[in-house]
């Protein structure tokens, strides 16, 4: 997707296309109804002509309906009218049902088409659009395509037929009268466009300033924490107030333009009545026309008029539809810079998590002359455990991110059981690795959903397996309603360390062959400590294992140190061996580990 073409949406605003070509796009995802379709056009039909007949019906009755010389027949005109107004309304509600529910289904299906696309890009496409913005087109944008591909489409369907049956209807009726119409066209229709113009620029500007003080509020109520304990519940109170005076006296602005548009309208179309009513009346009065006849042709200039309004109104939804579709689309047709190759080389099925990696050069695509990584090499057999140890901003995530080819790198090669990782399909890669990440993320559902997503088709059983073995099963197992407690949004309701052990158990219960652990920075208290390390030490037991080690503990028990800085290794040992060596790690060590829990302390102490 191109970068340049992000921006015009960020704010919430929904400009329309400058053409409705984007529009076409949708045709692929109607033409598998098209049957329904055709179906709709049949009611569509059925139902326009039966509502052009009622007219006529009532010009029967107005010319002989109330004389008392003929009551069979005027049984037999109402008995007609009612006829008409049945079938039309059995066919208009036919029709209704089915293009709306064309509308529905189309979107439902660019929803989930969209949501598959991007669900499978790759971080660059997010580095640089706002998950936000990708939210508001699955939302927003889908529902404006749906207004005009369901209602828009039905609005417009029917209004153009009644338009061009009228036009017909009134030429038949009266030529004479309809081309004075005609000509007043124009004395109506252009103050009325013009106005319009302007309205709808207005409430453009109120959407705009309603997103912008929806931001505020989306902001701030995400980080109530935050705002809370600065205490900028006033501050933040005052600036959203701002922005809604701001949208209230858009919209009053908008309001008193509509309301003198409203009342134009009624002016001149009363006025155009008037007009013809005037006229045909001398007509009556002449004996030229009967009253009848005047009382079709002023249902046919009413039904038009109407058709016409509807019109008008469904064409703004229909330029903003087009707008929509085109940001829907720009969506769909963004490339994932990682992709699997057409002819995909496949992993050695006994592959025990043997990584190579080899003279890796690289640097994130939004930062070209940074290198995150340099000449970076290194190998590990497999049941290795590896502690990758270094400042912060070294690459130690940078290596995982490699591993997991959330990027690829600009030279150099990554081996996963002796496959370059570039020539595999990504998921078989990714299959083969398991990554506990330093900040937890878990999703609002219960325990048991929560560990599952480590392998979506394991059983309750194999679950609880996993949490014994990640030490979770204790604390779950004393939530009000154990495995099916629900969680609350992001995990909210259980310790920093509780949601780290659903993590392990995650990673425990998928059993890769490789796993990757960022261990969390922030300090949890020895107690839960040591429940989390067992944990890891369970995970760690027969798979290769990548630590991003903050914790004595672990770095003791790697069997390798890698030490990095600034992308580069600067040396690789033991613990003992390192401390010895003095350099980069021993102040490190010094730093970080200096307030280790006691018995860590003394674990230190036996080891050196
Ligand atoms: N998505 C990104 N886009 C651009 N630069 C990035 C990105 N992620 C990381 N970097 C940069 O790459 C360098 C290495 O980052 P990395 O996250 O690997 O550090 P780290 O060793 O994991 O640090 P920490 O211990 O603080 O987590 C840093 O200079 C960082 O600013
Ligand atoms: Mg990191």
């Amino acid at each position: 997707m191109s970068n340049a073409k992000q921006s015009d949406s960020s704010r919430g605003e929904r400009p329309r296309a400058s053409s409705l070509k984007p529009l076409k796009l949708t045709v692929p995802f109607i033409k598998p109804y098209t049957g329904r379709l055709l179906l709709a056009f049949v009611c569509l039909s059925v139902a326009s002509v039966s509502m052009l007949g009622m007219p006529i019906a009532i010009r029967y009755v107005i010319d002989y309906g109330f004389s008392s010389d003929n009551l069979k027949s005027i049984d037999l005109y109402f008995m007609a009218l009612l006829g008409l107004a049945l079938i039309y309304a059995v066919f208009a509600s036919f029709r209704y049902y089915l293009v709306m529910w064309i509308g529905e289904r189309v979107v439902a299906d660019i929803r989930s088409a969209v949501y598959r696309h991007i669900i499978k890009l790759s971080p660059t496409f997010f580095e640089v659009t706002r998950t936000g913005e990708v939210l508001s087109r699955l939302t927003t944008d889908t529902t404006l395509v749906q207004s005009v591909v369901g209602a828009g489409m039905s609005i417009a369907l029917r209004s153009s037929f009644t338009l061009i049956g009228c036009l017909v209807m009134l030429f038949v009726t009266s030529a004479k009268l309809t081309l004075m119409i005609l000509a007043l066209v124009p004395v109506v229709v252009l103050p009325v466009w013009l106005y319009s113009r302007k309205v709808r620029r207005l409430s453009r500007a109120t959407q705009d300033r309603i997103a912008d003080s929806s931001s505020i509020a989306d902001e701030s109520l995400n980080a109530i924490q935050i705002v809370q304990a600065f205490t900028l519940e006033n501050f933040l109170g005052e600036r959203f107030a701002d922005s809604v005076e701001t949208s209230f006296s858009a919209a009053r602005k908008r309001l008193q333009v509509s309301s003198l548009l409203s009342g134009l309208i009624v002016l001149t179309a009363f006025g155009a009545i008037v007009v013809v009513l005037w006229i045909g009346a001398h007509s009556v009065a002449d004996n030229t026309m009967t009253p009848g006849t005047l009382g079709q042709f002023l249902m046919y200039a009413t039904f038009l008029a109407g058709s016409t309004t509807a019109l008008g109104e469904v064409w703004s939804d229909v330029q903003r539809a087009a707008g929509a579709m085109e940001r829907l689309m720009e969506l769909l047709s963004a490339q994932t810079d990682i992709k699997a190759p057409a002819n995909p080389l496949a992993l050695p099925p006994e592959g025990r998590g043997h990584i190579q990696i080899q003279r890796i050069d690289f640097n994130y695509p939004s930062r070209p002359d940074q290198k995150a990584l340099d000449k970076y090499t290194l190998e590990i057999q497999s049941g290795e455990t590896i502690a990758l140890v270094g400042p912060s901003g070294a690459g130690k995530t940078t290596v995982f991110q490699l591993l997991l080819r959330f990027y690829d790198p600009q030279a150099g090669q990554i081996l996963l059981d002796g496959v370059d990782i570039t020539k595999a399909d990504p998921e078989e890669v990714r299959k083969r690795i398991g990554i506990v990440p330093q900040n937890t993320v878990l999703f609002a559902e219960t325990a048991m959903e929560n560990i599952r997503y480590g392998r979506p088709t394991a059983t309750d059983e194999e679950v609880k397996a996993a949490a014994r073995a990640a030490i979770a099963d204790e604390f779950i197992e004393k939530q009000p309603e154990g495995y099916h407690t629900f969680l609350g949004e992001k995990g909210m309701r259980l310790s920093g360390g509780q949601q780290q052990r659903i993590a392990i158990a995650r990673a425990i219960l998928k059993n890769p062959p490789v796993m990757l652990l960022d261990e969390a920075t922030s300090a949890l208290d020895s107690e839960s400590e040591k429940l989390v390390q067992e944990a890891l030490d369970h995970l760690m037991q027969d798979h290769t294992t990548l630590v991003i080690a903050h914790r004595l503990s672990t770095v003791i028990k790697a069997d390798r140190i890698v030490v990095m800085d600034e992308g580069k290794i600067v040396d690789i040992g033991r613990h003992a061996e390192l401390i010895r060596k003095g350099g980069l790690y021993a102040r490190l060590a010094d730093l970080q580990f200096r307030h280790a829990p006691d018995d860590q302390e003394n674990e230190l102490l036996e080891v050196v």
